[in-house]
């Protein structure tokens, strides 16, 4: 069956969701129907609706994940939500020397520059080597130490495809009892994800890429567990327990992860993301991913056993991240681009991902480029 009739799609084949997914027809209707319409119908009297929008996106993302609408805060982006949590983690550890954030050097640079910055409030910041692989949990075991304070893992990562093994790595947390928060920018909406499995702190994601929900509707779950010890700083009254309670001498945290929230939110990416999430939710998970297995497989086992290098898609997110020579990455990208082929490279490798809307044919492409170009 295709879906593909579920979404507005550029003219050439489209390989670039690991970068922003594309406009599900629903999230046009979501806009419409739950921001623009109430503000032109209401005025100021839109708010109720909009606030339902919100409450539907987050219980969209509960589905999504197996969790609870009311851990999750609609966040602007990643980093921010990153920053956000880091500066809401009590100060106790840091009287017992524990004040490290461990991330890997292939997390995404945005959350590395986070960490940096954090280091001006007295955090510092300990990369493990890209050299030492994030799939592997020797390596997580080794840097996962006393003196770490939290952990920022990448479960699917940009630039190489690789799953980090999140539960696992949960486990040698607890042991260390430092906290664990899980960026899911490159798996939220691919790969399966239930949160009763996983024992981390804190989520980080967005809509823009497989959720097909546009930029600007990141989101934050925050663990129920530990919402109470943390105490964000950049709050406002969205933040309060009873946002209209309007005492200025009175500020309470909401229980819940909407103690994240703000000041007066925006409303807009929410009601679009909406949109993608509902289309994908009902096209179901499961669909989604073993689609976007069935052609990996498909161009993967098509392709010469020494055209690419192997990959195992029992390790690999959404996205093929294929290492070639530099001729090689021309030649290919310029026979793609004749084709207006939709896909991207950083450095020496392509990456090329597979939703819904792709089909084999379009994989047939792919493959018929690659043995094109198959030597040096
Ligand atoms: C793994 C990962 N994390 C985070 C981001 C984006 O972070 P932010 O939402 O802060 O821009 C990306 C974007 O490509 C990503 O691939």
């Amino acid at each position: 069956m295709s879906f593909s009739n579920l979404f507005n799609l550029p003219a050439g084949p489209y390989f670039l969701s690991h970068s922003v997914g594309c406009l599900s027809k629903q999230s046009e209707l979501s806009l419409a129907e739950n921001f623009l319409t109430p503000w032109k119908l209401s005025g100021g009297d839109a708010w109720p609706d909009w606030l339902q929008t919100v409450d539907l996106f987050c219980a969209s993302l509960a589905k999504l994940f197996n969790a609870k609408a009311a851990d999750f805060c609609p966040q602007t982006n990643l980093s921010s939500a990153f920053t956000k949590w880091l500066m809401a983690l009590p100060m106790d550890n840091f009287q017992v020397g524990k004040r490290k954030i461990l991330i890997h050097e292939d997390a995404f640079p945005s959350m590395g520059y986070v960490g940096q910055a954090m280091q001006q409030f007295g955090f510092e910041l300990v990369f493990i080597p890209a050299s030492e692989s994030a799939l592997n949990i020797q390596t997580w075991q080794r840097y996962i130490q006393k003196d770490i304070d939290c952990v920022l893992a990448t479960h699917v990562h940009s630039n190489t495809g690789q799953v980090a093994p999140i539960e696992a790595i949960g486990r040698l947390c607890n042991q260390q009892s430092c906290y664990l928060a899980v960026d899911v920018a490159q798996s939220a909406g691919i790969l399966p994800i239930d949160l009763q499995c996983w024992d981390v702190d804190a989520l980080f994601g967005s809509c823009v890429k497989w959720l097909c929900g546009g930029p600007g509707a990141g989101f934050l779950w925050v663990n129920p567990n530990t919402v109470e010890q943390l105490k964000p700083i950049d709050v406002g009254w969205f933040s309060h327990s009873d946002p209209f309670e309007m005492e200025i001498k009175r500020f309470a945290y909401a229980p819940d992860a909407k103690r994240f929230w703000g000041g007066t939110p925006n409303i807009a990416p929410y009601a679009l993301a909406l949109g993608g999430l509902q289309t994908l939710l009902e096209i179901g998970q499961n669909t989604v991913f073993a689609h976007n297995r069935k052609l990996a497989e498909y161009f993967l086992t098509n392709l010469d056993e020494s055209a690419v290098q192997p990959i195992d898609l029992a390790n690999v997110g959404g996205t093929l991240c294929i290492e070639l020579s530099a001729p090689r990455i021309a030649a290919i990208s310029q026979r793609l681009k004749q084709q207006n082929c939709y896909f991207d490279t950083r450095g020496n490798v392509m990456r090329l991902s597979f939703h819904v809307y792709n089909s084999l044919q379009q994989v047939d492409l792919l493959i018929a480029a690659f043995k094109h170009n198959s030597g040096d």
